[in-house]
């Protein structure tokens, strides 16, 4: 391949979209650029006449859709001239930033909730040489640390709250509308801070409006003065946005913060979202809606995905396509709808999950000798 065709991750891909000069020094893992799979068994088995893709982020460098972010995140830090990055994190943040402040040659800190976070993530963090700090407590009291220890120390916050994360994050959707040539119908996400459902729509919005559509009468991110605000809404430009949150950590479908939040998909172990106004914006102008999920549901859809397309992701990210399954079996999502479900995160970040809940896989032991091989075959054929 010529070297002008090769991929060199999404800043150099959409820089003209992107909060970047000639000059600024890209920090890249060669991120974006995501599959988007068509899923061929799940809608038959629904008995539907539905298109459904899922975007599979968790082929990103270190497995999660936090990548994009980061990539811009620090990049940001680095050309600002800061030698520290900081977040909070349930485990795929904290392995970006990591990842990234390794690349560019800082420090990265993150906070970590003692025992609630997935093995893979851990690894990750210790791995590309992060100071781990594990807080007895969980990730809200770790997010307000964090915002706090910022405004003493010589750090640069990389959580959401850090709006380059989420110009960063804004091209998934960019990636999308090129890939179907238009926006889908219904845009499924889980949901945790709501940092990626705001920053989809704002790609949504942004690629809407440099098609010579006008957006919306008041865009959620600048109060109706910027330049996509002002016109119509085009019907098929943009997706209605549905966030989907685990039943025991869903602020968004309690209408308000959660004290202790649990859920076995840790990623969105999170009762005290960042992007609280913004999302019910984005829920507002989609004309979207939030719900929730209780933990077996989510588990099971993660399997049925893995089991029935072959697509393995972490339980988090299988709110979104278990959710979607629901809303099309009821027909809240209609048939003849386009549905992109975002899988955030790669199974492989959670491997005990994973193990824990296929204890009826057909897993045998056997001795080393062909008769046994024979008939483990044979009983499982
Ligand atoms: N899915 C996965 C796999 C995640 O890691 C997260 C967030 C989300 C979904 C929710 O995204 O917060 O933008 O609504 N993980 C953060 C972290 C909190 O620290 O890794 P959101």
């Amino acid at each position: 391949m010529p070297f002008r065709d090769r991929y060199t991750g999404l800043i150099n891909r959409y820089r003209d979209h992107l909060p970047v000069s000639d000059d600024t020094r890209i920090i890249s893992l060669g991120e974006g650029n995501t599959p988007l799979i068509r899923l061929k068994n799940i809608p038959k088995l629904l008995g539907k006449d539905v298109e459904i893709y899922v975007k599979y982020e968790g082929l990103n460098p270190t497995g999660s859709f936090k990548d994009r972010g980061m990539t811009m995140a620090v990049t940001k830090a680095v050309e600002e001239g800061s030698n520290a990055i900081i977040c909070a994190s349930t485990g795929n943040t904290s392995a970006a930033a990591a990842a990234y402040a390794a690349r560019a040659g800082i420090t990265a800190f993150v906070l970590i909730p003692e025992g609630k976070i997935a093995m893979g993530k851990l690894a990750q963090a210790m791995m590309y040489g992060a100071v781990t700090i594990q807080i007895r407590g969980n990730f809200d009291e770790g997010m307000e640390l964090v915002k706090q220890v910022a405004l003493q120390a010589p750090v640069t916050i990389v959580n959401s709250v850090n709006p380059y994360r989420l110009q960063g994050q804004k091209t998934a959707a960019f990636e999308i509308v090129e890939e179907l040539g238009r926006a889908p119908d219904y845009h499924c996400l889980p949901v945790g801070n709501a940092g990626n459902i705001t920053a989809h729509w704002i790609g949504y919005c942004e690629y809407s409006a440099q098609k010579g559509t006008k957006v919306t009468e008041s865009c959620a991110f600048c109060d109706g003065n910027c330049r996509y605000a002002g016109g119509p809404i085009i019907g098929g430009n943009r997706p209605a946005m549905i966030g989907y949150q685990a039943a025991g950590s869903a602020p968004f479908v309690r209408g308000e913060a959660v004290k202790n939040p649990e859920t076995v998909a840790t990623a969105i172990r999170i009762g005290n979202p960042q992007s609280w106004d913004r999302a019910w914006k984005v829920k507002e102008e989609s004309g979207g809606w939030f719900d929730e999920l209780a933990d077996e549901e989510i588990l099971a859809a993660q399997k049925l995905l893995a089991q029935r397309e072959g697509i393995f992701c972490e339980p988090a990210s299988a709110a979104s396509i278990g959710g979607a399954m629901r809303d099309i079996k009821t027909g809240r999502i209609p048939e003849g709808s386009t549905i992109v479900c975002t899988l955030t995160g790669n199974g492989l970040k959670d491997p005990d999950t994973a193990i824990k809940q296929c204890g009826d896989s057909r897993m045998v032991t056997i001795d080393a000798n062909i008769s046994s091989v024979k008939d483990a075959i044979l009983g499982n054929m």
